[in-house]
């Protein structure tokens, strides 16, 4: 079963070198010029007059579904609550994503936004309706779910209090309208409810009788989500007519409005090129500030099966091959990328349109969720923090294209920062490496070059390769920051690292690494996984610096 069945399922109840691959003749020039070290056998040149672009804030974004434990035992823990919370937001939450510097917050889903009227969600919390919860029937809950609020939903946590999560996180908020369900009328009120200025519209009076006098001036704006399958199971002519239709005309109050449009499943180009054909017969480009993707890293099994069930593996329990398979799945967002990019470009040729890669991260099997209340909850190891800095450092390369992303999702629900559960709460490595990067946000990306030798794991029983280390660098005035991802599982890799245009002054390091591969944080043992300051060695302009095996790593290269 393919993932777009299964969402439509849900609604009905390498490289040789890496040097090669991705900077080809120039950076062989540069390689041909370097100083070598004997016992090195990779090599980073980070290029610092080469820039690529400022790295959005909005990268670091993240996302929060009323699904399974996201919202209830996660976010919302209610005003009552024994647990610590600020007016019913758990309150270690709070002071753990201001400590990461949000970008954003997308919310309400997901496929759930599709089917979410924001009008059940304001006034009187003893007043809000109850409705079934889009993910009601889905097909992975616990045997012994318990009914509540994650499954009908109560509506206790609603516009006002997500705008209020995100401005005690400082993140923007970013909401995705409900396209196959509401009209696009809901939608222009949705907006005039959050943006109106005080006493202009009815809608304002309601928002400052609820107890938000002030307009939360939201930007960002999702027109739908996954159009292809549970948000309306469009063709992409059928959409791009809806998305017109959405935003066409949307009352403005002096913000500079950014739609997002509802964008492939994966490598789904058609996808794509017919939305941006269609939407181009009426000049309506110029509506459109992102483009998302989704890309989900789930397939483990070797080529044995494409399924959607079976093809997943184990969050805690994996052979080195699952490990390397998901790895390799998360770096195919790199082409997704750039191939939806090329396909934008024929239409929108100036490229007005940024990637929005508003869902990502890794996705098991059920069986380690933290309660049979978090549907889709998982845990999370090593091999989820490699995979969220290979990921991060996928986007400051394109820091060009990509606008803004959010990882799925915050909190219970596949690649969690947080794992809780009534009064328990856990870090996971996920959030270290988000804590580790946040350092590159509104820096300037500037290109490097990464030379390492491919790595050979034995898939489905033949001999197979993934490339060695990645990451990708910024700076910001005299301070360049390095970050690097090694997904081996074996031995150190020795390296040399070059600085172009710049002379070395000093250079620290922090790493996330772990010895055994399953290592994860858990609510009995939360600091098991968190990052350390390593050695890091320098020799005038030369830096050689041995990356663990499975590691996730920054180094901070101070210049003069
Ligand atoms: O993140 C879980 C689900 O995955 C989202 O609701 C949907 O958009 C995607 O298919």
């Amino acid at each position: 079963m393919k993932r777009r069945e299964f969402i439509l399922g849900a609604m009905a109840g390498g490289s040789a070198l890496w040097l090669e691959s991705n900077h080809g003749a120039l950076g062989q020039k540069f390689l041909s010029l370097m100083p070598t070290l004997q016992s090195a056998d990779s090599r980073i040149e980070v290029l610092t007059g080469e820039p690529i672009a400022t790295i959005a804030p909005e990268i670091y974004g993240h996302f929060a579904e009323h699904l399974g434990g996201v919202i209830y035992d996660g976010i919302w823990v209610g005003e009552n609550s024994k647990i610590p919370n600020i007016g019913g937001i758990r309150k270690s939450l709070v002071e753990a994503m201001q400590r990461i510097k949000p970008g954003v917050i997308r919310w309400p889903g997901g496929c759930f936004a599709d089917s979410y009227n924001w009008r059940d969600g304001i006034g009187p919390k003893s007043q809000r309706a109850r409705h079934t919860n889009f993910w009601r029937d889905a097909s992975e809950w616990p045997k012994d779910a318990p009914d509540g609020p994650w499954k009908y939903e109560t509506n206790q946590f609603g516009t006002d209090d997500f705008l209020r999560f995100c401005k005690l996180t400082g993140a923007q908020p970013y909401l995705a309208a409900n396209l196959r369900s509401l009209s696009a009328n809901d939608f222009d009120e949705w907006v005039e409810y959050c943006n109106s200025p005080p006493t202009t519209t009815t809608l304002a009076e309601v928002r400052a009788a609820n107890g938000e006098r002030d307009p939360a001036k939201v930007r960002f704006w999702g027109i739908g989500n996954e159009s292809w399958g549970c948000g309306g199971n469009f063709t992409p002519e059928e959409y791009a007519a809806e998305y017109r239709r959405f935003t066409a005309w949307v009352p403005k109050f002096g913000v500079d409005l950014a739609f997002v449009g509802a964008g492939p499943n994966g490598g789904d180009l058609d996808w794509t090129r017919r939305f941006f054909i269609k939407l181009a017969e009426r000049r309506a480009v110029g509506n459109m500030w992102g483009w998302a993707l989704h890309h989900y890293s789930w397939n483990v099994s070797g080529g044995r099966t494409s399924d959607w069930r079976q093809g997943k593996g184990d969050a805690l329990n994996y052979p080195d091959e699952e490990w390397y398979e998901l790895l390799h799945e998360a770096d195919r967002l790199e082409s997704l990328i750039t191939d939806h990019w090329n396909v934008m470009g024929e239409i929108d040729r100036t490229h007005r349109v940024r990637l929005v890669v508003d869902e990502w991260g890794a996705w098991y099997k059920p069986g380690t969720e933290a309660n049979n209340t978090h549907l889709l909850g998982q845990q999370a190891t090593i091999r989820d923090a490699v995979l969220a800095g290979q990921t991060l450092d996928t986007f400051q390369r394109h820091a060009d294209k990509v606008g803004m992303a959010s990882v799925a999702q915050l909190i219970n629900c596949l690649q969690s920062l947080f794992i809780a559960h009534e009064d328990k709460f856990v870090l996971t490595p996920t959030y270290h490496v988000f804590d580790m990067y946040s350092v590159h946000q509104n820096a300037k990306a500037v290109r490097t070059v990464f030379s390492s030798p491919p790595l050979d794991y034995t898939r489905n029983g033949q001999p197979a390769t993934m490339r060695g280390l990645a990451g990708s660098a910024s700076l910001r005035g005299r301070q360049l920051v390095l970050t690097v991802t090694n997904p081996g599982l074996k031995g150190v890799r020795e390296t040399e690292i070059v600085v172009r245009g710049a002379v070395i002054r000093s250079v620290g390091a922090i790493t996330l690494a772990a010895g055994d591969i399953h290592t994860h944080n858990s609510f009995d043992d939360p600091h098991r996984i968190e990052p350390k300051p390593v050695a890091v060695a320098q020799n005038g302009n030369l830096i050689v610096h041995r990356f663990a095996a499975a590691s996730v790593t920054r180094l901070d290269i101070d210049l003069s």
